[in-house]
């Protein structure tokens, strides 16, 4: 039976991940320090499947301070997903907070499992490290200059990882994820409270004009790349796992309104800083290498995320 460490396995990512690997018969080590980011009461649901299985286990760490060594333990590999996230809120005062989890803790953790003998390290890297660009998709081997501080420590920790492979011999394995949606998707993301709002029927803020595009990628989709990189991902290397297709907001907005079946109350406002206006994969080596396909539609997958937006909240609309 092989056996996972999954870093932020209460987060949105690393539930469906872990999910995954109890469901497919593999034991889980969860660690999580549950970061006030948004509410531990979500996170808190997103774990109650895995918590009814007796080989899942949740070690509540922080991985910038914790003892690293005894989580290691019979690990045959380790998902890396465990950062800070979020775009916008990355300038200013809480960059510490990007410094300690996203840079800090992937060095300490590298550090830990040198030496190891793994199968593979995958970390969860970001479209955000390419940055502002005219030259799409976005290919591995273009240019990475990103435009927000977040983007910097994700680029960093990609870095790290490369240098722990050349250096040390870890099968690190990263794989960029672009905007990931569906159920459990984080409270400060755009489908989330668009949703949200149309479900409540409250104003939603569109920032900018709505025509920037994201290559939108379903939750299932990005765990099952996730899970094909810890068999077939070349140690050193670098994978996009995009969606499959980009879409401006406005049309993303536009699916929404059908969904809900009411007229969305958009207000549209600035820009933010650090957003990029576009966002579009090249998928070519993740589906030679990994086999990667995405399936899901948008249609489906928001579908999905607003049957998920209405338990969470249905209470509240009445
Ligand atoms: P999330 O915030 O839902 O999950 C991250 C989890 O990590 C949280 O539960 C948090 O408590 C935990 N965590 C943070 N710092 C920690 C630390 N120092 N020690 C222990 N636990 C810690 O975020 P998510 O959307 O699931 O993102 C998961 C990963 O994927 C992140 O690395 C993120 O940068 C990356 N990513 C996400 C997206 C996306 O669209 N969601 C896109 C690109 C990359
Ligand atoms: C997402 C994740 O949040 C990051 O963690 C991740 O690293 C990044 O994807 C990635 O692909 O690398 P983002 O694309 O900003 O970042 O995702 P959303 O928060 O869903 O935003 C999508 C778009 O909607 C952005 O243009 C944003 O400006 C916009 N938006 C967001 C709004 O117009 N209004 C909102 O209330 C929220």
């Amino acid at each position: 039976m092989k056996r996972y460490l999954v870093t932020g396995a209460a987060g949105f990512i690393g539930s469906h991940v872990s999910e995954r690997l109890i469901d497919a018969g593999s034991e889980v080590v969860g660690v999580d320090c549950f970061t006030d980011y948004y509410p531990r009461e979500i996170k808190e649901s997103n774990l109650e499947r895995l918590r009814s299985s007796d080989r899942f286990q949740l070690s509540d760490a922080d991985l910038a301070s914790a003892e690293l060594d005894p989580l290691l333990d019979g690990v045959d590999a380790v998902i890396h997903l465990a950062a800070q996230a979020g775009v916008r809120a990355s300038w200013g005062r809480s960059f510490q907070t990007y410094l300690d989890c996203n840079v800090r803790s992937t060095q300490r953790l590298l550090e830990a499992v040198k030496g190891r003998d793994l199968d593979r390290f995958v970390y969860a890297s970001s479209s955000s490290v390419y940055g502002q660009t005219d030259d799409l998709p976005m290919r591995e081997r273009g240019l990475t200059c990103p435009v927000s501080p977040y983007g910097v420590t994700k680029l960093a920790a990609e870095h790290l990882a490369v240098l722990y492979h050349r250096n040390y011999g870890v099968p690190t394995v990263s794989l960029r994820f672009f905007t990931v949606y569906g159920p459990r998707q984080r409270p400060d993301m755009a489908f989330h409270r668009f949703l949200k709002a149309g479900l409540l029927g409250q104003p939603l803020e569109v920032y900018g004009d709505g025509s920037q595009t994201r290559d939108f990628t379903f939750i299932d989709d990005t765990v099952t790349g996730i899970v094909a990189a810890l068999h077939e991902g070349t140690p050193g290397e670098v994978f996009n796992l995009g969606g499959g297709g980009s879409v401006t907001l406005n049309h993303a907005l536009d699916v929404i309104e059908r969904l809900v079946g009411r007229t969305l109350d958009r207000r549209y406002g600035d820009q933010q800083m650090g957003d990029v206006s576009d966002t579009r994969a090249d998928n070519s080596k993740a589906r030679r290498i990994l086999g990667f396909t995405p399936e899901t539609t948008l249609e489906d997958g928001l579908a999905r995320e607003f049957s998920w937006v209405a338990e969470l909240y249905g209470h509240q609309s009445t």
